[in-house]
């Protein structure tokens, strides 16, 4: 994070697991975004789309979970789209349609300062919606994913409630801050490089490795390395830690509707349950990705459609657009980060 954030805000994130922006949406596009969502079935839940083919992840519930994630993928499959759906009335993503304007909103409010990278990498957005009563995040860390390939401890997320998040409604997130304990994901990366670079069969032209080449069966030899399983036991051992230790010390803000709050989802956190009976908890979602100086490609899709394709240039001030996902080997070195 240090190589990211200017100094003061990187001592505010490490310190309380945030950086508030101060910066809020204006009511019309706020407006607009509600209502865009709500044209959306009811019950649209994308969560469960990520367990295909990262069964193995469920062994940081435990083995019994896991054992029975990899064994009948079917199954888990269901009971995850239930869990989820008893969380979520919608868990939307990738739809884009504000995600530039959003961008462009902040950096007409100065967003720039709070960064020393020129780029960050704007993925993906989501949506997320619930009901009175349903069911809240218990404390977890968004384990690297193979849907995205490109996730470290540096990922940051535009968290934008759509409604005041207070002790009143409930619903607040709260997150354990860096300083209490932290997770090591970049490792994930180094291990996926390390991996997949040593056959040229997986490489494009420049060298990168090109995750949409990768089999699944490459993929399974990969989650059977001892390193990457080594990797899974200290997720576990961390998560174990984070709820029996720690579990006092995560900060939990009001968060007032249209502000713009930063964190990093790979920080453990959680979410408060929802009071409110007459409204509905929404939030909308940014997934911001420093870029580092490693040869790996970015995904062009998310279950099948494009993503990754705008870039932060704090540099120039603009949000960039491409018809393609941003092509890291084209960015100078000294303008990504080392891993
Ligand atoms: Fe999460």
């Amino acid at each position: 994070m240090i190589n990211i954030f200017k100094d003061q805000y990187f001592i505010e994130h490490y310190e309380t697991g945030f950086v508030e922006t101060g910066i809020f949406l204006p009511n019309d596009l706020i407006e607009e975004i509600k209502q865009h969502y709500q044209t959306v079935e009811e019950g649209r839940n994308d969560f469960p789309k990520f367990f295909v083919s990262n069964e193995h992840l469920a062994y940081v519930e435990g083995e019994e979970v896991g054992d029975l994630f990899v064994q009948s993928p079917d199954v888990a499959t269901e009971m995850v789209k239930n869990l989820y759906d008893m969380s979520y009335s919608k868990a939307v993503y990738r739809e884009q349609v504000f995600l530039k304007r959003v961008c462009q909103h902040l950096l007409d409010n100065g967003f720039q300062k709070f960064f020393k990278t020129r780029y960050l990498l704007v993925g993906y957005d989501m949506y997320l919606r619930s009901k009175h009563g349903q069911m809240a995040a218990g404390i977890h860390s968004d384990l690297p994913n193979f849907h995205h390939f490109y996730e470290t401890e540096n990922d940051l997320t535009l968290y934008i409630p759509l409604i005041d998040l207070n002790e009143k409604n409930g619903g607040r997130l709260s997150v354990l801050p860096q300083k209490k304990l932290k997770i090591p994901s970049h490792l994930f990366l180094n291990l996926l490089l390390d991996f997949f670079s040593k056959n040229s069969s997986y490489l494009d032209d420049a060298g990168y490795i090109n995750p949409e080449k990768i089999s699944s069966e490459l993929m399974d030899e990969f989650v059977q390395t001892k390193s990457f399983k080594d990797l899974l036991v200290c997720y576990k051992m961390l998560t174990d830690l984070a709820k029996s230790q720690y579990a006092d010390d995560f900060v939990r803000p009001d968060e007032r509707r249209g502000k713009v709050l930063l964190w990093n989802n790979k920080d453990f956190h959680a979410a408060d349950t929802w009071n409110n009976s007459e409204q509905d908890r929404e939030v909308y979602i940014i997934r911001l990705f420093p870029l580092y100086d490693v040869n790996i490609k970015l995904k062009s899709k998310l279950h099948g459609n494009l993503f990754n394709n705008h870039l932060f240039d704090f540099e120039t001030g603009e949000i960039v657009q491409f018809d393609d996902p941003v092509d890291v080997s084209q960015l100078t070195k000294q303008d990504k980060l080392a891993l």
